[in-house]
């Protein structure tokens, strides 16, 4: 599958096989991390992976990230608290490392739902780092709807997307 192909099938993945991630794997996804752009290149980031069974429950609280005690790891991106860019710089790490993940056929899903300053006690987060997004990684687990039963109220939201007419405009803004 080509890179295009690769970057229009990925889709949040919330079932996971029980199958942990080969090192070599992992290694290629934070790679792809570390080499991702930053402003000014600071590279303001700092990436904490989470494999504790213990530490994985404690961050499953909710029901909208109950997946992570079922994911073999959670990626959590912090950002130093200096300059106006770190949170995007962050956050666009993590999304090389999604796509990354995913051409090595490792699925994932983005996590905003987390409780910061819980984050930040349980991991040992000093205070100048804020914590952006969780990421959970793992194979996809096999014949098993990606959508599960609890978030089937959610389904048309969470999976439509926007045509491309009414996010794009050429030129000058265009009301869709
Ligand atoms: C910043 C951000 C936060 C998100 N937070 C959650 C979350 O807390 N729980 C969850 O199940 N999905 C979460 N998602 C995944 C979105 O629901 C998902 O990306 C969206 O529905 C589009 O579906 P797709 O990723 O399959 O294309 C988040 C995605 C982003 C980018």
């Amino acid at each position: 599958m080509s890179l295009i192909d690769k970057v229009l099938s990925r889709r949040s993945i919330r079932a996971y096989a029980k199958k942990s991630i080969p090192t070599p794997v992992l290694d290629n996804i934070l790679e792809a991390g570390r080499q991702a752009p930053s402003a000014g290149n600071r590279q303001p980031w700092h990436f904490i992976v989470v494999t504790d069974e213990e530490t994985k429950e404690k961050l499953s609280w909710g029901r909208v990230n109950w997946f992570i005690k079922d994911a073999p790891l959670t990626i959590v991106g912090c950002a130093t608290d200096a300059g106006n860019w770190s949170s995007m710089n962050t956050t666009i790490a993590l999304q090389n490392m999604v796509i990354a993940a995913w051409a090595m056929g490792v699925g994932s899903c983005c996590l905003g739902a987390f409780k910061e300053g819980d984050v930040k006690r349980l991991l040992n987060i000093p205070d100048n780092w804020k914590v952006v997004a969780l990421v959970t990684f793992g194979f996809p687990a096999e014949g098993e709807n990606r959508f599960p039963e609890n978030f089937q109220d959610m389904r048309e939201r969470l999976t439509t997307k926007k045509p491309i007419e009414e996010i794009v405009s050429f030129n000058t803004y265009q009301a869709p």
